[in-house]
């Protein structure tokens, strides 16, 4: 007769066989092709075996995540952009050089080529392009955020005057779930590019919105500005603000100054060339 104890490792030895039955082969990590071997847990009494997963392959996942992260992160700061105040064919390599806006484009090219030393150097640090109409400061900032987006690191471009616009609609509607985006975007993307400051004087409010802007991304994330002012100019146009945004721009940002013929007028006698090839006789 058997002993107890007989029975019970019998049994033992029976279960662990049919275990071992149950046992589903290894699979094969896809990425570093090691044999994972399943393990075995007890749930209740009942064997289960579960998979196990590469360290590799939650590597490449958390990777997938990430990725998804930052291509969200950038669709909503092309969101804000304001898309249709870029200028549709301008970039940093078609922007021909010219007297007087020679500094601007190397500068440009240098903040785009080297931003990460710029960032670790000098965070926050920008840049301000002031100078008169047409000499291509937008299109500086257009050729700027096209080089940045398509390099991965988040920009908006925005003119001042939308922006403001868009705080007055946030007011309007009271929508504090886009008034939080739109903050999270002004406050957090890599660089921002706001066209134009002073092309709108704004109320005190406005003003207000402007320097907490400014002095939220201050020593943190630069700003790139155009305007058609000295940092001098802007303090007087913009009224009772003025001097504390001009001084707020210029403790975070390089002025650098255009001058030179406006492209619009060389574009112009462009025009009056190709009229007088048509039109016979005119002086
Ligand atoms: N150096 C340049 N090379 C090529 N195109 C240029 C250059 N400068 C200006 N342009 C073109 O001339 C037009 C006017 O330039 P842009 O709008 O950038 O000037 P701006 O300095 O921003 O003027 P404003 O002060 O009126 O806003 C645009 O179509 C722009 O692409
Ligand atoms: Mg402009
Ligand atoms: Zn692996």
């Amino acid at each position: 007769m058997k002993s107890l104890q007989q029975v019970l490792n019998q049994s033992v030895q029976r279960i662990t066989r049919d275990d071992e039955a149950s046992k589903p082969a290894p699979r094969q990590c896809p990425h570093c092709g090691s044999l994972l071997e399943p393990t075995r847990v007890e749930i209740f009494g009942q064997v289960r075996w579960g998979t196990v997963t590469c360290p590799c392959e939650t590597r490449a996942r958390e990777a997938l995540e990430a990725e998804k992260r930052q291509r969200d992160w950038l669709t909503l700061c092309q969101e804000f952009t304001s898309r249709n105040k870029l200028i549709p064919n301008a970039t940093l390599g078609n922007y021909r050089e010219r007297a007087g806006c020679g500094n601007a484009i190397k500068i440009a090219n240098n903040f785009v080529d080297t931003y990460t030393e710029w960032k670790q150097e000098q965070p926050g640090l920008g840049l301000y392009f002031n100078g008169p109409n047409g000499l291509g400061k937008t299109h500086l900032l257009t050729g700027i955020y096209k080089a940045l987006m398509s390099r991965n690191i988040s920009a908006v471009f925005m003119t001042t005057y939308h922006m403001f616009q868009r705080f007055r609609e946030v007011a309007k509607v009271e929508d504090y779930e886009y008034e939080r985006r739109l903050l999270k975007v002004l406050y957090t993307c890599d660089v921002l590019l706001l066209d134009d400051v002073g092309g709108e004087v704004p109320y005190d409010s406005r003003a207000e919105k402007l320097l907490d802007v400014i002095n939220t991304r201050s020593q943190k994330r630069p700003i790139i500005y155009s305007s058609n002012f000295t940092t001098q100019g802007l303090e007087q146009w913009m009224g009772n603000q003025g001097a504390r945004i001009a001084d707020r721009i210029l403790e975070n940002a390089i002025t650098v100054t255009l001058n030179g013929e406006s492209e619009r007028g060389l574009i112009n006698d462009r025009h009056h060339d190709w009229l007088a090839g048509r039109v016979k006789g005119i002086g």
